[in-house]
């Protein structure tokens, strides 16, 4: 099933790509190979973090490094909530909006880096970050997959970090961050990373539960500390 790349799609190579169309959920998700191919095994993102929605606060959804979008688009069809979607990547960044059109679903769609994307006063009740998480060394294992989709850096947690400072900074109190890791050393790098947050004043944070999906990855639920 495919058709070609048109309008601002198109426009963004010389060479045109066809637009695939992959199976998510009961959605039909539009993509090409300029984007990450939608994986079936997120929908667990998805269906996960639409279960926690309904004990998170009013507000919107944030999904952080959203491709083209299937995640976010997913877990808002099945919660009725309206939803930010933030990509650093043209391509994605239209690939997200035409795919939430597709599935009627309100999608704000910000095409920006991650520590750009927000304003200061906004505040979401759930957020979703799928960012790329595979050690540069090891990106070349992943021939098909764009490498700025997969490049987490050294540890393969450069954007994620990044990420979760974003997320934090606009989740309101009893929200829920569903983060995507690579594996168990990258979960055992963010329990560090919250361990040494919260000093003095701030709060503090922790993984409330870990799904395994591995080898395709692990998600980690992750939760401000209440009443401190
Ligand atoms: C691993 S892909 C995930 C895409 C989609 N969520 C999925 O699962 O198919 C990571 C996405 O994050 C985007 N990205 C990476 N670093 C970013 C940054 N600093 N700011 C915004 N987007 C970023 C990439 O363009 C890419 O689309």
């Amino acid at each position: 099933m495919s058709e070609s790349s048109v309008g601002y799609l198109g426009a963004m190579t010389a060479v045109e790509l066809p637009t695939q169309v992959a199976e998510f959920g009961d959605l039909q998700i539009q993509w090409d190979a300029r984007v990450l191919r939608p994986r079936w095994w997120t929908t667990a993102q998805s269906y996960w973090a639409a279960d926690l929605a309904a004990s998170c606060p009013e507000g919107p959804i944030l999904e952080l490094c959203c491709g083209a979008g299937q995640i976010g688009l997913l877990t808002a069809s099945l919660t009725g909530r309206p939803l930010i979607q933030v990509d650093r990547d043209p391509v994605a960044a239209a690939y997200a909006r035409r795919n939430a059109a597709a599935a009627g679903v309100l999608s704000d769609v910000r095409e920006a880096p991650l520590g750009l994307a927000m304003g200061e006063d906004e505040r979401v009740g759930l957020v979703i970050l799928d960012p790329p998480w595979v050690p540069t060394a090891r990106v070349q294992e992943f021939p098909e997959d764009p490498i700025e989709a997969i490049d987490g850096g050294n540890d393969g947690t450069d954007q994620l970090v990044l990420g979760l400072g974003v997320a934090m900074r606009h989740l309101d109190p009893g929200g829920h961050i569903v983060a995507q890791v690579g594996d168990y050393d990258q979960v055992t790098i963010v329990e560090a990373l919250l361990a040494g947050l919260g000093g003095g004043a701030g709060p503090r944070w922790t993984i409330a539960e870990t799904r395994d999906y591995t080898p395709e990855g692990v998600l980690v639920d992750i939760v401000q500390e209440l009443g401190r």
